[in-house]
């Protein structure tokens, strides 16, 4: 059942988010439109800052990863809670600063950082930077020594941790286009290359190990590598590094047949395996970070769409046409991510049909899930699809010149919107 801390069921049967009734919600706002439960994500950010004082005696900080979705709304609600930010591009430093967020609690990630963009960062101030490879190391350092500046960065390290196989294996992550390979000395070089450059300090280390993970063993592995090659630093330069950061990629509940488990249960075996390696090798317990993305957002939006057609094709399949599909969700065509979907004026009632929900763009792919049970729809009809707040908005396009939806919160049973629809007129703004 997907009934959560968020989404409910009210007396007409209708599919409620924070209270309000997701219908009433898609006859105000219009749709299609991307619905969060403000509060919920705020509880989850809470848990997760909590869980660093309980597990970590409060020595670290969450960031908050802006890729999941990144707007004025959403840092601002990082700023409220105390949180960092992982932001990855020009773009995402420029929205967090425009939402007041304190630059030196920003953290900046990407493979491949612009001049221009690690030029902005210096110049903001941001906290650390999260460096990918030789020549940005170089680049960096270079232009932190010409403005007098001192760059903090990260190391983006490669633990050879693959947790999406089965049994995740301890090679697969070397052909990753991210961060410094353990396995082939490169980013054992790569420390002492950056502890030896001019106009950068060498604050921290930093891993991620996927998305979407609901197995804690890898997570105790890769924290347990991590640790270890602290000590390695450690014995063969004498360095100490003060910081680590493990990453995001805590599952969420898409369907009934994803089953998250509770942050306690990642949080306890990682930072036992911190404390554990710390001992045994004799390093300091560093101050630890954390970057979870969609656990934060991802669960608490759902989106309402307006049916417009129901083509039965007999033998075959049924299509449900929408008025959105891969402009403001592409994770089924990119991904076959699977979805719930809900006749939102019928959430109580047991699914009586199996239906193709489909996009309104000119591309037979444009789908959002192939054989989902739902009640039946018609013409009219909202339907809503849940857990669609992380890397749907964020990852939204105008193909087709279709205007990105409005975005809204629920806060205290409140509705309103934090980011507008699109115009047309704003699609053609950059047009010469
Ligand atoms: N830190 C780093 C360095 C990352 O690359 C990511 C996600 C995160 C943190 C946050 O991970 P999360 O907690 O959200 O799993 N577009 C894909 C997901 C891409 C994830 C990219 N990196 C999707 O829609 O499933």
């Amino acid at each position: 059942m997907f009934v959560s801390e968020s989404l409910n069921i009210n007396e007409q049967g209708h599919l409620t988010i924070g209270g309000l009734d997701t219908t009433a919600l898609a006859a105000e706002f219009g749709t299609p439109v991307i619905v969060y439960d403000w509060d919920g994500v705020r509880r989850n950010c809470r848990r997760f800052t909590e869980s660093i004082d309980r597990y970590y005696g409060g020595n670290g900080r969450v960031l908050y990863a802006s890729k999941a979705f990144c707007c004025l709304a959403s840092c601002r609600l990082a700023h409220e809670e105390n949180m960092g930010l992982d932001v990855v591009s020009g773009g995402e430093i420029y929205t967090a600063l425009a939402a007041g967020f304190p630059a030196d609690r920003l953290y900046f990630h990407g493979n491949n950082k612009s001049e221009q963009e690690l030029a902005y960062a210096l110049d903001a101030g941001v906290g650390a930077i999260v460096c990918d490879n030789p020549e940005e190391l170089a680049r960096i350092s270079r232009i932190a020594t010409e403005t007098g500046k001192t760059a903090r960065l990260f190391l983006r390290i490669k633990p050879g941790i693959d947790a999406h196989t089965h049994d995740f294996i301890r090679t697969g992550q070397i052909d990753s286009k991210f961060g410094f390979a353990l396995e082939t000395g490169e980013a054992m070089k790569q420390v002492k290359k950056t502890l030896a450059s001019p106009g950068v300090e060498l604050v921290g280390l930093h891993c991620h190990i996927g998305s979407q993970i609901f197995d804690t063993k890898p997570f105790v592995e890769a924290a347990s590598v991590m640790m270890g090659f602290i000590a390695d630093i450690r014995d063969e330069t004498g360095y100490v590094v003060p910081q680590l950061d493990l990453g995001g990629g805590f599952g969420i509940r898409y369907t009934e047949k994803d089953d998250p488990i509770p942050l306690d249960r990642y949080m306890e075996p990682v930072s036992d395996e911190v404390r554990r390696v710390a001992k045994e090798r004799s390093v300091p317990v560093p101050f630890i970070l954390l970057e979870p993305g969609r656990s934060i957002v991802g669960a608490e939006a759902v989106t309402l769409y307006t049916v417009g057609s129901v083509k039965e094709i007999p033998g075959v399949r049924t299509y449900v046409g929408i008025d959105g599909g891969m402009g403001d969700n592409p994770r089924y065509i990119l991904y076959q991510a699977g979805y719930t979907v809900l006749n939102a004026a019928k959430a109580g009632e047991p699914a009586d049909d199996v239906v193709t929900v489909a996009g309104k763009c000119c591309e037979s792919g444009d789908l959002i899930q192939e054989n989902a049970p739902i009640r039946r729809v018609e013409a009219g009809d909202v339907l809503a699809v849940l857990s669609t707040g992380a890397y749907c908005y964020s990852m939204a396009s105008n193909y087709n010149r279709i205007p990105r939806p409005a975005v809204v919160k629920v806060e205290g049973g409140q509705a309103s919107v934090i980011i507008r629809r699109e115009t047309p007129e704003q699609l053609i703004e950059n047009d010469v």
